[in-house]
Order: structure tokens, then sequence, then C-alpha cells
């Protein structure tokens, strides 16, 4: 299981998010932490729309109330406790989550 590093707990906002570079299967993956009322949440950075990352400038996933992870490219709005989109043209869809947790305040993030 590949494991990383993200950063410290108070290098995230709340409400906050960041992107992650991970390595899984001998693939570069893009993946992303959110951090909401204390709560950690990681992600695969693929919409499932289209399959195109949500972001269109870094670190920036969450919507401007900082309660739903929204996608940039046509406004899908995810729950960031679940990663369930709630609105847009993939609603009823969930993002892939993947495994966070927290180690002495480092924030950890590993693939599925
Ligand atoms: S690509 Fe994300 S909502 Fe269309």
């Amino acid at each position: 299981m590949t494991e990383i590093r993200v950063c410290h707990i108070d290098e995230i906002g709340d409400p906050g998010s960041l992107e992650v570079e991970l390595s899984c299967d001998d693939e570069e993956n893009s993946a992303f932490v959110v951090k909401v009322r204390g709560q950690l949440h990681a992600y695969v950075n693929s919409c499932p729309h289209t399959g195109v990352p949500l972001n269109w400038l870094p670190d920036q996933f969450l919507d401007y109330s900082g309660e739903l992870i929204q996608c940039a490219l046509h406004g899908a709005q995810f729950r960031p406790g679940d990663g369930y989109c709630v609105w847009g043209p993939c609603q009823g869809q969930s993002l892939k989550s993947l495994p966070v947790r927290l180690l002495r305040q480092q924030v950890y993030v590993s693939c599925a």
C-alpha cells in the first residue's frame, strides 16, 4: 500500500483543501484532501461526470461557502463527508474516496 505524508494538520485550512500527487499501481494519481469542521476526507481528483480534475486553481476544491466540494468545469457539488454528488450533471454519483489518517498531527493519504 502506498501512503504519503501530505502535511501537518494545521497546514490545511478549515474549511480548506489540498491537492496531492499519489503513485498507485505505477500510475501517478491526482488526489485531494478536504478539511471541513475538523473532519478530514480524501478523494481521487476525478469528476464522475467526465473524469476531468475537479479544480482549475491549485488546492481549490471547495465552493465559496466552504460547505461543498465543487467541480470547476460544470459546477457539480459534492458532500465533503462522503463525496456524494448533491447537485449537477452527475447527481447521485460519488467521488472515489481514499483512506486518510492523522498520525502525530501529520495527515497521510494512501491508495485505495
Ligand atoms: S466535469 Fe465535473 S461537473 Fe462536468
